[in-house]
């Protein structure tokens, strides 16, 4: 995989040079083989049996012994093909006219302006295509013209369960994971690839148009993978979607000139395979190499049969049929180097324990996935059989377990400084695949060169899973799997216009917007050397802390915004003319000045002030993270680290000591201060955080606001509110129906019973506590409108009610604008996991509306969240995305609220206080890719933290 790498970076066109070399060989194989054939026909290969008729079973025996030199890849003729194998009959041919195609060639800096016509399933040409060109085509050809827009090849998701995690998750359609033992090469996930899964038209919407869909990670060996498209087929079956499949799968042996197609292959060490059978790492390695020995055996046993049989020797085999085992093939074709071994690995210890085996076994790796401590070892990376394995990573997705806690943002630009090749892949349903290019994005915002970025998710893992010669670049020959663009690829809020599989537009009718010109240029971003160099030198876990803290004048010089908290909402109040160079100064933490330089600036002032240039940077309110456990704890997956979970009363008894029913907890006194997580959030600019306590079903307890930046509870600020608002839950759960749920609310709203609970939950009813239920359904946001009405009509208030989570809030969005009740769409982007939260309003290019934009449009108050605590931090690009995806004029005051102001008004946060953390932004505002937060000031806390 590493030499096609490398021979698409010399920027010849690797297509032809490998037909070249291919045809070459080819030639030399065939030869031989039909030599051989040739003597076996005349029967008179070898004195042994030259005078005696062959067994029965060695024309089988010597078709098996032939195929076995034969190394993957495309057909000798595979560069000549007129038509893809996947070419729809009736499909028209399009040219797109004048788009600005990134090409993948040239290391992937090769942008060219160009028409592209598609025919036939397969790019016929690219570059000016003149009219001669179009003759034979007549009127048939369908001219689109594309204005400059950027096109890419398909985004290809080089690591999904798409189709066999399924989305919405229901128990029968979900096959990802056997638990029939650590060993299960046999197992193949087409076998489970359920077609109806709600991902595929939302994944080709994101421009994802390949995707390797692999078992889980339950095994050491989970089995294979198979790679498909994602477009619907006139079959409607998994088969018809495969891309290439490898003829095991029925086990025809076609002619045995063929090369054989790539295989794919699912590993798994660490924690995963672990933590299914009571293993421990040591038993799933010995798994490995006992697997391994097996196969090693059968190998061998082949080998020794045919240089018996090459050599005629019929007389030892005459008895024997040539060895093979249906269970075992597919791991001796690992040995045979004839599979792409997909590793899912965290950790050095087992990247180490992979590494050996490999070498131990001679197979190479073709990736590790997730991999989330390669960046520290990429010597090792390198000591692999035969070639480094390419590492395919989420961008910021990390610390939700242990061997995922080193996990840097940097890794992929790190990974790339050495030479490895670095693929972004979403693990889809783990990460939305619609949105693998947010991942390419972030790796891109952290260092990732663009080239490599866009590679990431194309040319990349195109090449490591053995579909380079088809996929993954805009060249003639290649497969019609294009996208266009909206913007520059690399853009926050990229979106397809358009998208072609196999030459057959997806998007029926795409609803566009078209972007500014600033869009459409590479984006700039923030230079991030220190903190990737301290990625490596602190082994994954750099200090955090801010490196210097000051009460002294502090003058932020070059500002080109400042945005405050007003009223409840987000205000510009400093903006800076044209050349007017703006000054901000700061004094114990307060604003005291701003305006132009001369204005502010005074020479006694300077004397002892700190000076902070922020070359057009910004000053706006801290953002609030509210969605995960962030606060919580340090690692979710790791109990000895978490505050653990709430007695739930609907369904189990709550100690008496406690107080039984009636007890209410507080997420407060569960609080652990200084997680990495939340650090990380501080200095990304996210300075609040509101958890409710954790639980896993109909009952949390009282939520808390906290300071993210925090090193204890002592620490001044450290807890902004102890007490904010009544948090429940109503889901679909195994035990406590929804009506249960609901039937507890009411009564616990209008039958208040003793002690704590009583307390707040009759203070909601008199409109003093805000009452915050976690829901996706539109018909459980009903009931609670009904619900809400009930209560305010006994208690003659006002309920203030927010929902979270609310996915089908759109639906509704009318009469919860005229309940009162606000809405915190905690999964930005939606995505249908769940059958209650489907209804989705998937947002452009599906629908011309988002749910952020339809229910803004109804005036309710509306904020959003983050679902994983490692993604707090990424709350500002969320907000960015949504305001860009809601397709009007969200202004920036607008879009700064539905991470801040109104994220705390929603959850009962005390907003009329002074003192809110303010966020100082380098090089552009809180929301742009290119700012970086270089400090926060605070009024409360009386100084400013310089990061
Ligand atoms: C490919 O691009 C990367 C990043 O821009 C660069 O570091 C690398 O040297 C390039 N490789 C070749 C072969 O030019
Ligand atoms: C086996 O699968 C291949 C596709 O990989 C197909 O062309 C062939 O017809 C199948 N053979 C049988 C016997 O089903
Ligand atoms: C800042 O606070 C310190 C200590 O509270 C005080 O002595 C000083 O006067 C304050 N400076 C300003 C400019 O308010
Ligand atoms: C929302 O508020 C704006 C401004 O106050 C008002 O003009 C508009 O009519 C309101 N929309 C709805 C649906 O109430």
């Amino acid at each position: 995989m590493m030499e096609k790498v490398l021979s698409s970076q010399s920027g010849q066109p690797v297509g032809e040079r490998r037909t070249e070399n291919l045809v070459s060989r080819r030639v030399a194989r065939g030869t031989l083989v039909l030599l051989a054939l040739f003597l076996v026909s005349l029967q008179v290969p070898t004195l042994y049996t030259a005078f005696r008729p062959l067994p029965p079973h060695a024309a089988i025996a010597l078709s098996r012994c032939r195929a076995l030199s034969l190394t993957p890849g495309p057909s000798v003729d595979f560069y000549r093909r007129k038509e893809s194998d996947r070419f729809v009959p009736g499909t028209k041919p399009y040219l797109l006219r004048n788009g600005k195609v990134w090409t993948g060639a040239e290391n992937g800096t090769e942008v060219i302006r160009a028409d592209i016509l598609l025919d036939k399933g397969i790019i016929k040409s690219i570059g000016h295509i003149g009219h001669s060109h179009l003759k034979t085509y007549r009127d048939n050809v369908v001219t689109v013209d594309l204005k400059g827009a950027w096109v890419t090849p398909g985004i290809i998701d080089l690591h999904s369960h798409l189709g066999v995690d399924s989305a919405p998750r229901l128990l029968g359609a979900t096959d990802t994971n056997s638990h029939h033992g650590p060993i299960l090469p046999w197992l193949r996930a087409l076998d489970g690839l359920n077609t109806h899964d709600a991902a595929y038209a939302l994944s080709v919407a994101g421009g994802v148009t390949t995707a390797l869909v692999l078992p889980g990670s339950a095994n050491a060996i989970g089995g294979q993978g198979f790679t498909i498209k994602l477009r619907e087929t006139a079959e409607r079956t998994p088969t018809s979607m495969l891309l290439e499949p490898p003829y095991q799968i029925n086990a025809s042996f076609p002619d045995q000139t063929d090369r054989p197609r790539w295989r794919q292959m699912k590993h798994a060490c660490g924690e995963n395979p672990s933590r299914v059978y009571g293993n421990t790492r040591m038993d799933t390695i010995w798994a490995f190499r006992q697997a391994y020995d097996t196969a090693r055996k059968i190998k061998e046993s082949q080998d020794a049969y045919c240089v018996d049989a090459d050599a005629g020797n019929w007389d030892a085999l005459k008895d024997k049929p040539y060895p093979e085992d249906l269970q075992w093939e597919s791991l001796v074709d690992v040995l045979r180097g004839r599979v792409k071994v997909q590793v899912h690995c965290y950790e050095t210890v087992d990247i180490d324990d992979l590494i050996r085996i490999s070498n131990e076994f001679e197979f190479p790796i073709a990736a590790f996935h997730h991999a989330h401590e390669a960046y520290l070892v990429p010597d090792t990376l390198k000591k692999a059989y035969d070639h480094p394995p390419a590492i395919a990573m989420f961008a910021t997705h990390s610390r939700y377990k242990r061997e995922a806690y080193r996990g840097s943002e940097f890794a992929p630009r790190i990974l790339a400084e050495h030479g490895i090749p670095v693929v972004m892949k979403s693990d889809h349903p783990v990460t939305d695949s619609r949105y693998l290019l947010y991942q390419a994005q972030l790796a891109f915002v952290y260092g990732l060169p663009e080239n490599l970025a866009i590679a990431s998710i194309s040319s990349t893992p195109a090449e490591v899973m053995g579909m380079g010669h088809r996929i993954g670049y805009v060249k003639e020959g290649w497969d019609a799997d294009l996208v266009v663009w909206d913007s520059h690829p690399l853009a926050l809020g990229a979106t397809p216009k358009q998208v072609f599989i196999d030459g057959i537009p997806q998007l029926k009718s795409p609803h566009v917007v078209n972007k500014p010109a600033s869009f459409q240029r590479t984006p700039k971003v923030p230079n991030f050397d220190k903190e990737a160099a301290d990625a490596v030198k602190y082994e994954g876990l750099p200090p955090l802390i801010p490196s210097k803290t000051t009460s002294s004048p502090v003058v932020f010089m070059d500002v080109k915004s400042v945005f405050v908290r007003a009223d409840n909402r987000v205000r510009e109040v400093y903006s800076a003319q044209d050349a007017e160079l703006g000054a901000v100064i700061v004094q114990n933490g307060t604003i005291t000045c701003m305006g132009t330089y001369s204005t502010c600036v005074t020479p006694g002032l300077l004397a002892d002030a700190e000076i902070v240039n922020v070359k057009g940077g910004s000053i706006s309110p801290g953002f609030t993270s509210f969605g995960s456990n962030l606060g919580l704890g340090a690692i979710g997956a790791e109990p000895s680290t978490m505050d653990g979970y709430v007695f739930d009363p609907l369904v189990q008894k709550v100690p008496a000591i406690l107080g039984g029913d009636g007890t209410v907890i507080r997420a407060v006194d569960g609080l652990s201060f200084g997680t990495r997580d939340a650090l990380i959030a501080y200095r990304a600019g996210v300075t609040k955080g509101i958890t409710a306590p954790a639980h896993r079903g109909f009952y949390a307890g009282l939520g808390t606001s906290f300071f993210t930046g925090a090193t204890n509870r002592l620490d001044r600020g450290a807890v902004l509110q102890e007490a904010t608002a009544v948090h429940i839950t109503v889901r679909p759960a195994s035990f406590g129906s929804i009506s249960t749920q609901i039937a507890t609310l009411r009564r616990l709203l209008l039958r208040p019973i003793e002690g704590d609970s009583g307390d707040w939950f009759r203070g909601v009813g008199e409109g003093r506590v805000t009452l915050v239920v976690d829901t996706d359904s539109a018909d459980i946001i009903a009931t609670l409108i009904l619900l809400k009405r009930e209560v305010e009509k006994a208690y003659g208030n006002i309920v203030k009610m927010t929902v979270t989570g609310a996915q089908e809030a759109h639906i509704l969005a009318k009469e919860i604008a005229e309940a009162g009740v606000g809405v915190i769409q905690t999964l930005s982007k939606p995505f249908p996991s769940e059958w209650e939260g489907q209804r989705i309003l998937p947002g452009l290019p599906l629908s011309e509306q988002t749910s952020i934009a339809v229910l803004l449009a109804q005036n309710i108050t509306v904020g959003i969240g983050t679902l994983s605590p490692a993604e707090a931090r990424n709350l500002p690009f969320e907000v960015a995305w949504v305001a860009l995806d809601a397709g009007r004029a969200i202004s920036k005051e607008e879009a700064i609220a539905l991470g801040s102001t109104n994220v705390e008004i929603l959850l009962g946060g005390d907003i009329d206080t002074d003192g809110h953390d303010m966020v100082v932004t380098e090089g552009g505002d809180i929301l742009d890719m290119q700012s970086k937060v270089v400090a926060v000031v605070s009024p409360a806390r009386q100084l400013v933290d310089l990061l």
